[in-house]
């Protein structure tokens, strides 16, 4: 079985200056989502072992492993793609991705209050995800907490902001609004508009 891997970061520790700090960003790849890797990889192994001893009496727990540290690797994943220095970051103003926000949100500041809103609000430890949902095809702007809950099922995040309290403490403390706020500065929209682009056609 192939084990889940840390992946490089696209830009330097001290790339997102001002806005996310080396030491936090460093501590957050390196510690925080190298655990969830490492709770993922553990949780499969569980899982194989079950099956081959063909003993289910934990796969409630082991299943519910698996969607928490896998989830938290997925949106770790997305999340380091779509932020890149401030100076790379450049915010549409047409365009597919534009076009399909104002269609869903009225307009772009509007989306971008929502989003922010929902990451200030969100209970504890969590996400703010703008995602596309398939079914209607239409964005959505969601709320997740841990890195599973509240979700819509089959929707898929293009924009996520974590707001786990490592994210943000080393300097921000408690001012989570000011986090958000900056970190509208190092949105990679290239990458979410890329995202938008092949989940759009790939899931109809
Ligand atoms: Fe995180």
């Amino acid at each position: 079985m192939e084990e889940y891997k840390l992946p490089e970061l696209p830009y330097a520790y001290n790339a997102l200056e001002p806005y996310i700090d080396e030491a936090t960003m460093r501590l957050h790849h390196t510690k925080h989502h190298q655990a969830y890797v490492n709770g993922l990889n553990a949780a499969l192994k569980k899982l194989k072992e079950a099956q081959e001893k063909g003993d289910f009496s934990s796969i409630q727990p082991i299943l519910r492993q698996i969607a928490f540290h896998g989830s938290g690797h997925t949106m770790h994943c997305i999340f380091w793609s779509v932020m890149c220095p401030p100076q790379k970051s450049k915010e549409p103003t047409s365009g597919k991705l534009h076009s399909q926000i104002v269609k869903d949100f009225g307009s772009m500041e509007s989306f971008k209050k929502t989003f922010s809103e929902a990451a200030k609000a969100v209970e504890g430890n969590g996400w703010a995800v703008l995602a596309w949902e398939p079914i209607g095809k239409r964005l959505l702007v969601l709320q997740a907490e841990n890195h599973q809950k509240l979700v819509v099922q089959g929707s898929v995040p293009i924009l996520v902001l974590d707001v786990w309290e490592h994210a943000y403490y080393l300097k921000y403390q408690n001012n989570r609004a000011a986090y958000v706020d900056g970190w509208w500065n190092v949105v990679n929209w290239q990458e979410v508009e890329r995202r938008f682009e092949v989940v759009k056609n790939g899931l109809g």
